[in-house]
């Protein structure tokens, strides 16, 4: 059954200018792109987003991090979609990102790791509607 999640090409994967690329590692693994939307986020959209990092050490230079420059919003769908991008992605840390996946190819560091993708589905859920309205997603 189609499953949707939501994924974020970060401000450091936009900048070195890697959208393109990500996006077509993407389109190759099978998803589809039911919405996407480049923008820059104020600190305090990026405190709610990951409000459940609140008290992590690194939360303050995390939300820094994405707010300071554009980043590319998406919803994405397939069978397995959440699982699927997980793996795609490969581990947080890039150094420990399996040969293949997308944090391999493109990300620099634990933080600046190039991509996001909601680890569950009732995550999925509360991101999608954190950042696209019901009449974006037909
Ligand atoms: P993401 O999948 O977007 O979820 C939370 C983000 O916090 C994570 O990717 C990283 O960008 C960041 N993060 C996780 N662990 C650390 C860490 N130990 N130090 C700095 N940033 C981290």
């Amino acid at each position: 059954m189609p499953q949707r999640t939501f994924s974020i090409i970060k401000p450091d994967a936009v900048r070195n200018g890697y959208t393109g690329a990500i996006l077509a590692e993407i389109e190759k693994a099978g998803f589809q792109i039911i919405s996407i939307r480049k923008q820059s986020i104020s600190k305090a959209q990026a405190e709610g987003f990951y409000y459940v990092h609140k008290e992590r050490p690194f939360f303050d230079s995390l939300t820094t991090f994405m707010s300071s420059g554009p980043l590319v919003l998406m919803v994405l769908e397939k069978d397995n979609a959440i699982a699927d991008l997980r793996a795609l992605m490969g581990a947080t840390n890039p150094a420990n990102a399996e040969e293949g996946t997308i944090r391999k190819k493109f990300a620099g560091s634990i933080q600046e790791n190039a991509i996001h993708g909601s680890d569950g589905a009732e995550t999925a859920a509360f991101e999608i509607g954190y950042w696209f309205a019901g009449y974006e997603l037909i």
